[in-house]
């Protein structure tokens, strides 16, 4: 793998940002039955982070979803290949994600958690790449803003490389 790294944001960068979001959700969800799901693989460091600088408990959950078809296609089909493994009835679902792209992958699996029926069902993300949108989708706790690139590290990969760097990084 000859691929240029760029850094994009640094440990102390992220730090803060998790930081500022764990102190949202933590006052939002006072008194509520908060599930955090996180989507595997991706989001697994960042939810680590983010659960252990929140100040109210919260269950832990995680998904795993996979899209078939062409790649990058908006036809893929999307399928859940690892699915919560206790009630989410009358809980505070909280999904925490890595990335929002064209918005495809999380739309799909937001309807498929409010057939679990929570009370409510809201969705973190880390990074949003809101210029790629192609479904609308509400994104209720956002860490960064980025336009367009393609990023790695904190968790996140490219062709399962780079999940373990501690900083993230812009592939070149
Ligand atoms: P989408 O919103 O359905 O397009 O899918 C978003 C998912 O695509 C994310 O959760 C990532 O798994 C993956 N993804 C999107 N952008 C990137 C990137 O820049 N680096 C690595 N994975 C990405
Ligand atoms: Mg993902």
């Amino acid at each position: 793998m000859a691929s240029e790294l760029k850094l994009l944001f640094s440990r102390e960068e992220i730090a803060e940002t998790v930081a500022r979001m764990a102190r949202e959700i933590s006052v939002d969800y006072a008194d509520k039955k908060l599930v955090l799901v996180g989507v595997l693989k991706g989001a697994f460091v960042f939810l680590a982070d983010l659960a252990r600088e929140l100040t109210i408990p919260a269950a832990i959950e995680f998904v795993r979803i996979a899209s078939y078809g062409a790649k990058k296609e908006s036809c893929g089909k999307i399928t859940v290949t690892k699915d919560v493994e206790i009630s989410l009835e009358g809980k505070d679902v909280l999904v925490v994600e890595d990335i929002v792209d064209t918005g495809l992958s999380l739309t799909f699996l937001m309807d498929h958690l409010r057939q679990h029926h929570p009370a409510s069902l809201r969705l973190c993300a880390l990074v949003d790449k809101k210029a790629r949108r192609e479904v609308e989708i509400k994104v209720d706790y956002t860490g960064f803003a980025m336009a367009d690139g393609f990023i790695v590290g904190y968790g996140i990969d490219f062709n399962e490389h780079y999940r373990a760097l501690p900083e993230i990084f812009v592939v070149d």
